[in-house]
């Protein structure tokens, strides 16, 4: 049995900080999606991270940080993880931590290697939901001064946003003292934190997220430029990644609905719609669907609950409405394109197709 305690029982950070000292993992809510944590300096606690997900070795964590009151404190605690910190990074900082943004910075040498995966650099990010604080802020206070967390699911699944996503992710597969899961609610962003490299001239997009790279012009004064110019290792931009083990296939309305109606009802009830109200109204009584919500951050907010909800209802194919155009909604056009890229081999498990 995984354990898992709610944020606001008694002890309950105490005993999630007690977690990182002991070098096990935690299972911490952030406001962007849950993080599979360990202490980043503990490199066998790192190991465990990489062993429970079954990443590969080589694909960086995000090393998460409390917030500090000063700019000289961060500059103190930035020093011990970085070489340099630029001047469009302390621009960002400022603008946006505590908050959904990781940077890439040049590490320093050392520093959380097992978690930069062999990277010179090194990815912080200083989350802002009231309970990662809290425990990063006592964690801290007692030596774990950088807690490496990627999302708390197996490599190549859907990004967990509750509790229980995570508890479904390890139950069976790490012992009771391995990983306790600290209960927070469901994450408000919904999707992964948006990536931010700052070692060169220019912000380079890795991942989009809640925070969108205009907001990114606007606070350096420097355009964007994107990952293709770039080539990062990033796992989150592998073709296929936060894939459900039904197919996932985005379409636009009109192109949706057709498909649809053209469905046997035995094909019928081995799909699932994920779709807009207006829609959803036009579709066939009795196929299985979820609205979408019309806002990119309410989307985002229900996404992965959405396709895990669709998928656990045993579906062979999930059927997505493709979101508007516009820059809110980046992020969750990317996630969709991840989860509809066809899967790498060997399959993350495979259902009989229907169609
Ligand atoms: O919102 C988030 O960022 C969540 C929460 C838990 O904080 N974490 C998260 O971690 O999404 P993860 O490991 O699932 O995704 C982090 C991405 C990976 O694709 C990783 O390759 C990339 O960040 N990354 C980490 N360090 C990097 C580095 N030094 N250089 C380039 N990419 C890096
Ligand atoms: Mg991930």
């Amino acid at each position: 049995m995984v354990r898992c305690i709610a944020a606001d029982t008694p002890h309950a950070i105490a005993q999630a900080v007690q977690t990182l000292v002991d070098g096990a993992l935690l299972g911490l809510p952030t406001e962007t999606v849950y993080g599979l944590a360990a202490d980043a300096n503990n490199p066998a606690a790192v190991a465990a991270i990489f062993a429970a997900k079954g990443r590969p070795a080589d694909h960086p964590l995000i090393v998460h940080v409390a917030p500090q009151p000063t700019v000289e404190s961060w500059r103190a605690l930035l020093d011990t993880l970085c070489d340099r910190v630029p001047d469009m990074a302390w621009s960002l900082i400022d603008a946006f931590w505590p908050g959904p943004l990781t940077l890439i910075l040049p590490r320093r040498s050392g520093v959380c290697a097992a978690a930069a995966g062999g990277q010179s650099t090194i990815g912080v990010r200083c989350p802002s939901h009231p309970i990662a604080v809290a425990v990063l802020r006592e964690a801290a206070a007692r030596g774990v001064i950088g807690v490496a967390a990627p999302s708390a699911n197996r490599f190549g699944r859907v990004s967990p946003t509750t509790a229980a996503h995570v508890r479904s992710e390890f139950e069976g597969r790490l012992a009771d003292n391995e990983l306790l899961i600290l209960d927070g609610g469901d994450c408000a962003v919904g999707i992964e934190s948006t990536i931010v490299d700052v070692c060169g001239e220019h912000p380079v997009l890795l991942r989009p997220g809640h925070i969108t790279s205009a907001q990114i012009t606007d606070v350096t004064g420097l355009a964007v430029w994107g990952a293709q110019q770039h080539s990062p290792q990033v796992s989150g931009s592998l073709e296929s990644h936060y894939a459900p083990e039904a197919q996932v296939h985005v379409a636009d309305a009109a192109r949706l609905r057709a498909h649809v109606d053209s469905l046997s009802s035995d094909s019928m009830a081995m799909s699932a719609v994920y779709g807009s109200a207006a829609l959803l109204n036009g579709l066939p009584a009795g196929l299985r669907c979820r609205e979408m919500p019309s806002n990119a951050e309410a989307c985002a907010h229900d996404l992965f609950a959405a396709l895990r909800d669709l998928d656990a209802a045993g579906v062979a194919h999930i059927w997505v409405e493709a979101p508007p155009l516009g820059l809110p909604w980046d992020g969750v056009r990317d996630r969709l394109k991840r989860a509809s890229a066809p899967l790498p081999t060997p399959p993350i498990g495979t259902r009989p197709s229907v169609l």
